[in-house]
């Protein structure tokens, strides 16, 4: 018996959680972060796909599988579901979910489109159910303590943020890379299928890898830096054989005058395999750099504050945080969750205002990546008064 059955059998009682998806966002954070909260177990998942929903079910201990969501919201008692699937199944479904009244938290980008997004938010509110939304990147511990210096006035008042969010996927339809991973297919491993290639080549999902997470970041400015009140931006799709652009870089201006210049790239190539993920955030007294990891590396983000005595001693002072896959965005995301569904007493932070995404902030990045699209093809900067929010 494994450390998952074993969880599986002692939770009997816990909160019973419902699965909409198998793939990786499900293997890698939402399954381990229920494990590791410790009050709640899976009681069910849903996939088409058998594949993936064996693969979970087997990885976590889950006995009863479904190939739809219907099915298993007609079957199962639950306490909350968790809308992992892909982005234009989750209005549907959210949709289903709040009919059943049923709490839920919902992967990024919330929808595909903003009417998408506002009917989830009625389906919400007239069944009275809470929606959260996976903007997991408010809940990493660097992220906060961004926030926190940004209200401590640290670095005094921001002007200026860069984000890169940069990585080299290459053509796999031509030359060597495609021979090699038709051998790689052939021995049964699909790592194009692992890491989602919906993002890069399925034309039911226009706007590609900027609209599938380009949305954290322009949700990361509106938590640190208020509204957004315009955006223009460029794209360019350096490989003609994707479906959508491969290379975004969106400029927002914030109600508190800061720019916010974010970069996305699948065509970068750097020293790491992964790509790098970083930034830098800019104020009159000091600078605050910061480097993320991927969901599946359950690595916390690392944080260093730069201020005049730094530049003299051409040094930097790393943020302390507290380290471990239990510190991560989705672990911290998951126990909010949970905290709410129980009225467990909530994480600590110092900063006022809420923290969870809500339903009008996921539909506001899905309003501002749409309204970023629009602004790249029409060559136009898109104000806030533009925008369907
Ligand atoms: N918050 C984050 O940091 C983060 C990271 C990665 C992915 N995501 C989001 O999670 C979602 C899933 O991404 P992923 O990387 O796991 O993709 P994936 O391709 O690995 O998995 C998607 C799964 O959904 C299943 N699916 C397809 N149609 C379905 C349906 N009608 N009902 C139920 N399941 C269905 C697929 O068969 C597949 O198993 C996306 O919205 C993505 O943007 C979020």
């Amino acid at each position: 018996m494994n450390k998952n059955e074993i969880f599986q059998m002692m939770q009997k009682d816990a909160l019973q959680i419902g699965l909409i998806g198998c793939g990786q966002i499900s293997r890698v954070g939402h399954g381990p972060a229920i494990v590791a909260d410790g009050r709640a177990r899976i009681a069910a998942v849903c996939d088409p796909n058998a594949e993936n929903r064996d693969r979970f079910a087997r990885m976590f201990s889950v006995s009863r599988t479904y190939p739809d969501h219907l099915s298993m919201l007609a079957r199962e008692k639950l306490d909350a579901v968790i809308v992992a699937s892909l982005p234009w199944h989750h209005a549907g479904q959210v949709r289903d979910v709040a009919a059943a009244g049923i709490p839920m938290l919902c992967e990024k980008p919330m929808a595909t489109s903003v009417q998408d997004c506002k009917s989830m938010i009625h389906a919400a509110g007239a069944n009275g159910v809470y929606l959260q939304i996976c903007h997991n990147k408010r809940f990493e511990f660097g992220f906060q303590r961004i926030k926190e210096m940004l209200a401590a006035k640290t670095i005094g008042a921001s002007y200026h943020v860069s984000i890169d969010w940069n990585v080299y996927v290459p053509n796999y339809d031509e030359g060597i890379v495609k021979t090699g991973l038709q051998a790689i297919n052939k021995l049964g491993f699909h790592p194009e299928k692992t890491y989602g290639d919906w993002r890069i080549k399925d034309a039911r999902f226009d706007g590609g890898i900027f609209f599938d997470d380009g949305g954290h970041y322009i949700d990361l400015a509106r938590f640190f830096f208020g509204e957004i009140e315009s955006v223009s931006c460029a794209t360019r799709r350096c490989m003609a054989n994707r479906s959508s652009d491969d290379f975004v870089t969106a400029t927002l201006t914030m109600s508190d005058k800061t720019v916010v210049v974010l970069t996305r790239s699948l065509v970068a190539l750097g020293p790491k395999i992964y790509g790098i993920e970083c930034g830098h955030i800019y104020g009159d007294k000091g600078t605050l750099r910061f480097n993320a990891f991927a969901p599946h590396r359950q690595k916390a983000i690392k944080v260093d504050i730069f201020k005049i005595p730094n530049l003299l001693l051409r040094s930097y002072v790393p943020a302390v945080l507290p380290y471990g896959r239990r510190k991560t965005g989705y672990f911290r995301q998951m126990r909010y969750f949970i905290d709410h569904l129980t009225g467990a007493r909530p994480l600590e932070r110092k900063f006022d205002g809420p923290w969870a995404a809500t339903p009008e902030d996921g539909a506001a990045a899905v309003a501002w990546t749409s309204a970023a699209f629009k602004s790249a093809r029409e060559g136009i900067k898109i104000f806030r008064k533009d925008i369907e929010a």
